[in-house]
Parts: structure tokens; C-alpha cells; sequence
């Protein structure tokens, strides 16, 4: 499936790197809807790791990627809300490999751990990449069972 809508969100951490990230994206002709953060001000990760997973939930986009400086407190925010597998990446592998087992429909990275250009090659992988289905189904319906209990 042609991924042609992203959602993006970021802390004041992650700000810079979004911009930036988000200006490749619509270089390569895909929306993005931004939930913000707008400027480089402090402020908590958990409101735009909400915004942007509500974004997900209602299916107006079906992939996110949030930045913070670590990408870590995003992606134990995201991973509260059903029906939402967050991954938090720092390599390419990992990137393409949460596509291909996991599922991820969000990938979380830090603006403090990798650069830009990992960053760009990170997010094509993500976006590119199918899950793999088959032995890996069964998996991610086992994670998803778990927004039930
Ligand atoms: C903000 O200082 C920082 O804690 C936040 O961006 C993130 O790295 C948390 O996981």
C-alpha cells in the first residue's frame, strides 16, 4: 500500500528534527498533518504523543512518527493507546525489521541520539517497507489482545 498521509508529532526536544524530517516527507509528495509541537518552547511529549495516536485511532492516518530527545518517553506514551505498536528505533534495521515483524504503525526516534540523514533513511524504510504477515499475524494479534485486558 502507497503511503500518501503521515502523522507527525514532537516535544520541544524533538522540534528541530520534525521540521526537518516532515520537509523530506513532503518532498517525496506525501501530506503530513503535524499535531504540533510548534515551536521549541518546553513542554510534556505525552500531549503530542496523544494527539497524534487519536489521529491514528481514526484512521485519517495510518502511520505516525514522533520525535523526542530520545525517543523513548514517546514511545511509552503511544504504546498506552489501543490499537497502537510503537517502536522506538536508533538504526535502519530496526526501522525496516518493526515494519516487517511488529507491524509498527508508529516509529519513535531522538533528535539528542541520531542525525538528520539517519533519520530521512530511518523514516523512507519505515514507510516503504509491508509487514510480513504469516508466523508474525498471529504475534502482533497477541500484542493487540492486549489492549482488551
Ligand atoms: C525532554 O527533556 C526529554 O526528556 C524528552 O524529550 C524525551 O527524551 C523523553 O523520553
Amino acid at each position: 500500500m502507497e503511503i500518501k498521509k503521515i502523522v507527525m508529532g514532537s516535544d520541544h526536544a524533538g522540534f528541530g528534527l520534525k521540521q526537518k524530517v516532515k520537509a523530506h516527507l513532503e518532498s517525496r509528495g506525501i501530506e503530513v498533518i503535524d499535531v504540533g509541537t510548534d515551536t521549541p518552547e518546553s513542554c510534556n511529549y505525552t500531549i503530542y504523543a496523544d494527539a497524534l495516536c487519536k489521529v491514528i485511532q481514526s484512521g485519517e492516518a495510518s502511520l505516525g512518527i514522533l520525535v523526542c530527545g530520545t525517543g523513548i518517553g514517546m514511545s511509552m506514551a503511544a504504546n498506552k493507546h489501543a490499537g497502537i505498536r510503537a517502536a522506538a528505533c536508533e538504526n535502519t534495521f530496526s526501522a525496516r525489521m518493526t515494519r516487517m515483524h511488529n507491524d509498527a504503525n508508529v516509529l519513535c526516534f531522538g533528535e539528542r541520539v541520531i542525525g538528520y540523514g539517519l533519520a530521512c533513511d530511518m523514516v523512507d524504510l519505515f514507510i516503504d517497507t509491508p509487514f510480513e504477515g504469516g508466523r508474525h499475524q498471529a504475534r502482533v494479534d497477541d500484542i493487540n489482545a492486549l489492549d482488551k485486558r
